[in-house]
């Protein structure tokens, strides 16, 4: 009798339950979900998931992926697209999608809260694309190897030729990553096209490794795999926050910078929530999570503080990086297809 009684409050019990998950799912399922192509750290990217499925109950599928995988990525999905919102990661493959209709249109009400380099993505690129971060380019050097093997400071882009850096130098693969395509198009606008080509051949003979991701060299020289490595000198001082052995330049010569984007998916099958997240991802509180993430970018929200460890982008000496022409689909494709015949296959 007595387990009969149990036994029946126990099935009561599993019914309420049953029940009361019905109603959190039915919640969630009214509240749907978004799928997120991001760009940035892969630290950064769960905060943001994080925090915005805590803020709304939209359940975010989030995958990280380098700058030109997203792009290539996106183009291939065009005709069924899986993403809804591709966030972070270099403006110029944003761009190139927005000139190639891959993403739409939006006009966010929190664009008067922007840095103006942010809302001039947004313009160059018809209203499709957004800046969200800033960060400009550089190098590092692990101090304890060029100690050890009498490397003397690195200090300009001509310095990584050098032959004492045979092998010690570590750069993603611009096809991939959008950190080594701002170092092929910085390249091309510091030295002029053949000048810059020719250094990108002789870089060659020293470089160890094309990474695909951008942020991957900065790693490996925490970590004593390579002396020098090339990346946005937030992704390096990241490390150096962590207390590796590492030093950060900029180089002599002057640096070019990215504008971190955002880009809605054209035929997103989320499209109010991929907006929900736009709007969401520009204000001052979202883009406090990227610092708190050790990811060190000036943030494009005016009322963001600009975090005490990222590099001051006005010690730094900046070109006047041409987003417009660097971004555009025809020169895009044509520079990495150059850097892939006469740079990549070139023997060492
Ligand atoms: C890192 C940086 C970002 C940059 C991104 C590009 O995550 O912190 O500022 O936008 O790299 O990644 P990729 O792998 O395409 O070079």
């Amino acid at each position: 009798m007595k387990l009969k009684k149990t036994f029946a409050a126990a099935t009561m019990l599993a019914g309420t339950m049953t029940a009361l998950s019905f109603m959190s799912a039915g919640a969630a399922q009214a509240q749907g979900e978004l799928v997120m192509y991001c760009g940035v750290q892969e630290e950064w990217c769960r905060a943001m998931t994080t925090a915005f499925e805590r803020e709304t109950g939209i359940k975010v599928s989030m995958t990280r992926k380098s700058a030109g995988e997203v792009y290539a990525q996106v183009k291939a999905e065009a005709a069924n697209p899986r993403a809804d919102i591709w966030w972070g990661g270099t403006g110029d493959p944003h761009m190139q999608a927005a000139e190639e209709g891959l993403t739409v249109e939006y006009k966010s009400p929190k664009m008067s809260e922007l840095q103006d380099w942010a809302v001039r993505q947004w313009e160059q690129s018809k209203q499709r694309t957004v800046g969200i971060y800033s960060g400009a380019l550089g190098f590092g050097y692990n101090t304890d190897l060029a100690k050890s093997n009498n490397i003397a400071e690195p200090k300009c882009w001509a310095d990584l030729l050098k032959a004492e850096f045979k092998d010690e130098v570590q750069v993603a693969d611009p096809n991939s990553s959008g950190t080594a395509y701002t170092l092929l198009a910085t390249i091309v606008q510091i030295m002029g096209e053949d000048k810059g080509f020719e250094y990108l051949k002789a870089l060659h003979k020293n470089v160890n490794q094309y990474t695909k991701s951008g942020a991957a060299p900065a790693k490996a020289m925490a970590l004593g795999e390579t002396t020098a490595g090339i990346a946005f000198m937030h992704d390096i001082v990241t490390m150096v926050v962590d207390k590796a052995p590492v030093k950060v330049v900029a180089p002599c010569e002057g640096t070019g910078y990215e504008i971190g984007s955002m880009s809605i998916i054209k035929g997103a099958k989320n499209m109010d929530n991929a907006k929900k997240f736009y709007d969401w991802a520009l204000t001052a509180d979202a883009q406090k999570l990227g610092a708190d993430a050790k990811s060190y970018q000036v943030p494009s929200n005016k009322s963001t503080p600009i975090p005490p460890q990222s590099p001051k982008l006005s010690d730094i000496k900046l070109i006047n990086f041409d987003f417009a022409k660097y971004g555009s689909s025809a020169e895009r494709r044509r520079l990495l297809s150059k850097w892939d015949n006469e740079v990549k296959n070139l023997p060492k």
